[in-house]
């Protein structure tokens, strides 16, 4: 027997239906609304979606019934960057900020990415999945559905794998889509300070082969940064994670302008993720090889900075945009999609609907899930948000709130305020 699954009462159904291609330029701001729209699924999957009187003639009369209430009811949000999975917290650096540090002083003195090693390695794996939990289940709450996850806080083969199983297992539970990525580039471990070249060798030798041969991670990530990852070495480990079949994403152009947004370009990255200093040439190699740019101004926000990455001028110059949280423990401790909306509008200037394809179809393009999540239309998944507010722009404009009322992963209901 089918079970079929009818959502009544959309006030506006944001379906994001259009033609199967990121969205760029105006495009962005096409977001398919139905008003006093309805959605049948069958199966998890969804089989149409249309107005009240359209859905009605076509729906078995005994499918389950959720009413929406006039509420407003989007894709779930895709968060297409995140570091979810990682031990302890930054609570102490986060104030050293306020009282005048930097980032990168406090990284230069021991802090930073390598204090959470530190922490991650010293947890246990059930430690780490309890708190991974708790974060997804805060994903959850504000609507997202789908998550790609980084390693990058073990650093050694054994604990990047334990983080990249963690990730794996919140996805085989059910508890939210997951996308594993291999961030063993994040940092130089404290035990090859002095010996930095050794570490790129074992990167390359034996930990990206052995992620791929144990299918850990889909895709390989870096922290491209010239004091870090300069782009030669960058370059180099990631052709060998391309050579064993990873999509790349990269970290790059966060800190320093040093050609990361061209590196990505020449190396076909399906992702150039912060931008937030890079320049004009930068963008329109990113344009011309087709690399989607990943946008994290909730990073930006939290280290107290000012400069936003060049949002407005991507979107005029044609790139299909994406916005995510960068949840992490040091930059961006934020698990928000709203939140990343409202800053996407007040700090960087887009639309709410440009926006909002940012962290839907657009982010579902960038980890090759478009053909399943990303849009309410017939095919993919019944991955869906009825969110408590009047109108689409209310999930950018009221901000510190979380707008999700009831979220479904492929029909089935997993989270209900
Ligand atoms: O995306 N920039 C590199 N990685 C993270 C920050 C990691 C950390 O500080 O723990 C980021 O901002
Ligand atoms: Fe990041």
């Amino acid at each position: 027997m089918p079970r079929d699954l009818i959502i009544v009462n959309c006030k506006q159904l944001v379906t994001l239906a259009g033609p199967s291609v990121p969205r760029v330029g105006h495009d962005l701001n096409n977001l398919g609304i139905i008003q006093d729209g309805a959605l049948w699924a069958r199966d998890g999957k969804i089989e149409r979606v249309g107005t009240w009187d359209e859905i009605k003639t076509v729906a078995p009369t005994d499918a389950d019934t959720i009413d929406a209430e006039d509420r407003i009811v989007l894709p779930g949000f895709v968060d297409a960057h995140t570091h979810l999975v990682f031990g302890g917290s930054r609570a102490g650096e986060f104030e050293r900020r306020a009282l005048g540090e930097s980032y990168q002083s406090i990284a230069a003195s021991g802090g930073g990415i390598r204090s959470t090693v530190r922490q991650t390695r010293a947890a246990t794996e059930l430690e780490l999945l309890i708190s991974a939990k708790r974060r997804a289940h805060w994903l959850l709450r504000n609507g997202t559905t789908t998550a790609e996850i980084k390693s990058g806080y073990g650093l050694a083969l054994e604990h990047e794998a334990k983080m990249l199983r963690i990730a794996r297992s919140l996805g085989e539970t059910g508890t939210l889509r997951v996308v594993g990525t291999f961030l063993g580039a994040h940092e130089f471990p404290d035990e090859f300070r002095d010996r930095r070249e050794e570490y790129v060798e074992l990167l390359i030798n034996e930990m990206l082969p052995a992620i791929a041969n144990e299918r850990l991670a889909e895709y390989a990530d870096i922290f491209c940064e010239p004091h870090l990852f300069n782009t030669e070495i960058a370059y180099r480990i990631m052709i060998a994670a391309s050579n064993l079949g990873f999509g790349l994403r990269m970290h790059v152009d966060q800190l320093n302008s040093s050609g990361g947004a061209q590196l990505a370009a020449r190396l076909k990255a399906a992702t150039a993720d912060h931008l937030e200093q890079t320049d004009e040439p930068g963008m329109m190699a990113l344009r011309d090889a087709g690399v989607q740019p990943v946008l994290l101004p909730a990073s930006v926000y939290a280290l107290g900075l000012q400069r936003y990455p060049a949002a407005r001028r991507m979107v005029e110059l044609g790139l299909p945009i994406v916005l995510a949280t960068d949840l992490n423990p040091g930059s961006s401790p934020t698990p928000s999609i709203p939140m990343v909306l409202s800053l996407a509008v007040t700090q960087m200037k887009l639309s709410v609907a440009e926006a909002i394809s940012a962290v839907t179809v657009n982010a579902a393009y960038s980890l090759k899930r478009a053909h399943e999540i990303g849009s309410l239309e017939p095919g993919k998944y019944a991955d869906f948000v009825i969110h408590d507010c009047d109108d689409y722009r209310e999930l950018a404009y009221y901000f510190g709130v979380e707008p999700a009322r009831q979220v479904f992963i492929a029909g089935e209901s997993v989270y209900e305020r």
